[in-house]
């Protein structure tokens, strides 16, 4: 996946056509329901109350982590889309879950967020896979993961091409993994 934006789903919706858009292929890009088990497995297990997602899309993960977190807890997402941080946080305030959806770049948002000393019990990335390394170096660099805190990277095996290293975003996913790997401030798994 490139920078989504490209598909430009805020003038679509503008249009009345964000239902179409959410019909065709890129409907993909939501987190399947097994994936959000998961992660609503591992949020209860650390009883994480701060979290952060990278890559909110249609909220799924985010409003499914929110729905399990710790009583008082906060899920914050990215998002480059004005549209869907619209929706996730209407969807959100809705359900009265305590989300919000910050709307720009990753790779800014993680930086302001670094400089106002925010620290995260549980950290979902799902965003550029070309730009997962950048983020993982931001948020250990400025120490935003709480001691005992978890990351989960989805895509890390992109079908088998971070393994084969067959496309830009496989190699930059094993580039990834492979620092993660030899990073001695984590103990990580690949799965
Ligand atoms: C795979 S989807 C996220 C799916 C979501 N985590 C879920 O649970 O359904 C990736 C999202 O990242 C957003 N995105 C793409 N480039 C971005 C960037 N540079 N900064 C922030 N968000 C970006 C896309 O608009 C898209 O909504």
């Amino acid at each position: 996946m490139k920078d989504t934006s490209a598909f430009n789903f805020t003038k679509l919706s503008k249009e009345g056509k964000f239902i179409n858009v959410l019909t065709n292929e890129d409907v993909r890009m939501i987190s399947f329901p097994g994936q959000v088990q998961l992660l609503q497995f591992l949020v209860r297990l650390i009883k994480a109350k701060n979290i952060l997602e990278v890559g909110t899309f249609t909220g799924f993960g985010a409003l499914g982590m929110a729905e399990v977190m710790a009583a008082g807890g906060k899920v914050t997402g990215i998002e480059i889309e004005p549209v869907f941080c619209e929706f996730v946080n209407k969807r959100a305030r809705e359900h009265d879950l305590n989300v919000d959806v910050k709307e720009g770049k990753a790779i800014e948002i993680l930086k302001s967020l670094a400089e106002e000393g925010q620290k995260f019990d549980f950290i979902y990335i799902d965003c550029l896979k070309d730009e997962y390394l950048e983020y993982y170096k931001i948020i250990m660099d400025n120490k935003m993961l709480s001691p005992n805190g978890l990351i989960a990277c989805d895509n890390v095996i992109w079908s088998g091409r971070s393994i084969t290293r067959s496309d830009t975003d496989g190699s930059a996913l094993d580039d990834f993994a492979q620092f993660v790997v030899e990073d001695k401030r984590v103990v990580s798994v690949r799965l």
